[in-house]
């Protein structure tokens, strides 16, 4: 499975970051876990350009070339950071045939309060389900960041780490099973 992993954030010590390179240290070889690094890329969307910029285009085909997307979502002001909604936003257009339509996709998030960017996290899975890709329900709120991760960069709560991995897992079986289909 290629898994392709978008954080948030764009703090270079970003806590989101932080998160997908747990999930990836979690991930066996069966897994191509490839990073999306260009949030700042993205500019302001605007529905008068037609003609897409090259770094909307390039994230579109890395969406299309995943057989799943795992987003890490902080939480700004109870809500999705605004660069994160505005790649979703060009990403959505033309409707119809946007890449997130039928892709398998989960959200994690992680933020240095009490509640783990859960907020952040529902606003985007309905987001994402709005641009028809098929969503995972469940969440990992990951609080109090800033002291969440061990020195090798797992995460400390064993609890968290089996939720992690079994939203990977799941997102491996359902493409599996797409493939076979
Ligand atoms: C925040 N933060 C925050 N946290 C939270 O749990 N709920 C919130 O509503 C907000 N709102 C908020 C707004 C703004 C503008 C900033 C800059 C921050 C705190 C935020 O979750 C924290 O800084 C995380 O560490 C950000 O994620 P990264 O950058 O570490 O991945």
């Amino acid at each position: 499975m290629r898994l392709l992993a978008i954080s948030g954030s764009l703090r270079r010590t970003s806590y989101n970051r932080a998160l997908l390179d747990a999930a990836a240290a979690e991930c066996g070889p069966e897994i191509e876990f490839v990073f999306w690094n260009h949030l700042d890329s993205i500019p302001a969307y605007n529905e008068d350009v037609e003609i897409q910029p090259e770094s909307v285009a390039l994230l579109k085909d890395e969406i299309t070339r995943a057989d799943a997307v795992l987003f890490a979502t902080p939480e700004y002001n109870a809500s999705v950071p605004g660069s994160l909604k505005n790649a979703l936003d060009w990403i959505s257009r033309p409707f119809a045939d946007n890449p997130l339509r039928e892709k398998r996709a989960a959200v994690i998030g992680a933020s240095q309060g009490a509640f783990g960017a859960a907020w952040a996290q529902a606003e985007l899975r309905k987001i994402l389900q709005t641009l028809g890709a098929s969503v995972e329900q469940r969440e990992l709120a990951v609080a109090h960041a800033q002291h969440a991760f061990a020195a090798d960069g797992l995460l400390r709560d064993p609890e968290q780490r089996a939720v992690l991995t079994s939203i990977i897992e799941t997102l491996r079986g359902q493409s599996r099973a797409r493939r076979a289909a």
